[in-house]
């Protein structure tokens, strides 16, 4: 292994370029040549592929979003497409590559290992849904987003004696509602994981009501459904004032907080040794704060599940 592509790939989060760095500065203290794949899958078809070097890395720890841009591509699904990324890895000699997404940039990345480049993962999206690691760069920022904006909802939440439905990312996981549902002392959370009943989350509510609560606030994952829709049957239901925020965008930009940095630059890091080792077809992640790596196709069989203890702990203190 001499020469070695780092590219990020799918929706970006806080921590992808901690990661770059990492990829980029073990890399060259390893005596490797590393080459930054700009747009993803794409600018790899297109050879948008430029030499970096160490000052390359310099000044973006700190900055969200990723300096190699990110795509989604179609084209890359496509056999013709995967042929068109080797010939340009080919002419550039690259003999490895890592990518930093999600699952399904995971997917283009065993494909390209099957064809005989290895491919190591790192996972990065703030939606926490991928199996074989506790952790994804940028969920514990995107929490930390979320908690802003649950604290300040709940001022005017309680000024105004109102029920506030906050909706968040995470596609179909819900962990970015757990986690923020529970720190941010929300009365209910709404995840896909759970079928709750409805008429519970009404029950409690007017529970609340009558022993004198004038303000509730229900975190609801996206992948359970729309807001809005929510938030209609929940005034319908209670006749209590209820209003609804989409969190949207803000929850993937901004500053990657301490862990995200430390959880980006490890996995990076160990990214590249298992490069060095000649492995390929694996993604890298955490677990007990522990590096482990485990084949995709492991990965892509073991569905992520919800911390159901924090789940439990959620309904209780929320009695
Ligand atoms: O995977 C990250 C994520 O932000 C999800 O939470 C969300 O469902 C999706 O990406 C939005 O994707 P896009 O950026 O394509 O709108």
């Amino acid at each position: 292994m001499k020469k070695i592509g780092v590219l990020t790939s799918g929706g970006d989060s806080p921590g992808m370029n901690a990661a770059i760095r990492a990829v980029v500065r073990k890399g060259i203290y390893h005596n490797l040549e590393v080459y930054g794949v700009k747009n993803g899958y794409q600018g790899l078809m297109e050879g948008n592929i430029v030499k970096m070097d160490l000052g390359s890395v310099g000044d973006i720890i700190q900055r969200g979003g990723t300096i190699l841009f990110s795509a989604r591509s179609e084209e890359f699904k496509t056999d013709e497409g995967q042929e068109r990324a080797i010939e340009q890895m080919k002419k550039l000699g690259i003999d490895g590559l890592i990518v930093i997404g999600g699952d399904g940039s995971f997917r283009g990345a065993q494909k390209l290992t099957e064809k005989g480049y290895p491919c190591i993962g790192v996972p990065g999206t703030i939606d926490n849904d991928i199996s074989g690691t506790d952790f994804t760069i940028g969920f514990d920022t995107s929490l930390n987003t979320i908690i802003e904006a649950v604290d300040k909802i709940r001022d005017t939440a309680t000024s105004h004696e109102r029920t506030y439905i906050i909706e968040v990312m995470g596609r179909d996981a819900g962990d970015l509602a757990l986690w923020s549902g529970l720190a941010g002392g929300a009365e209910s959370i709404l995840i896909p994981e759970k079928k709750e009943d409805f008429s519970e989350i009404i029950d409690r509510l007017k529970r609340g009501h009558e022993r004198g609560k004038k303000h509730s606030i229900i975190l609801l994952a996206e992948g359970v459904g729309s807001g809005f829709d929510y938030g209609d049957r929940i005034e319908a239901e209670t006749k209590l004032e209820t209003r609804v925020t989409v969190l949207g965008y803000i929850q993937r930009g901004g500053s990657p907080s301490a862990t995200d940095r430390v959880l980006a630059s490890r996995l990076g890091a160990r990214a590249v040794e298992l490069l060095l080792k000649n492995q390929g077809g694996r993604m890298v992640g955490i677990q007990n704060n522990k590096l482990v790596d485990h084949a995709f196709d492991e990965v892509f069989t073991r569905d992520h599940s919800i911390n159901e203890e924090m789940y439990q702990l959620s309904k209780e203190l929320s009695i």
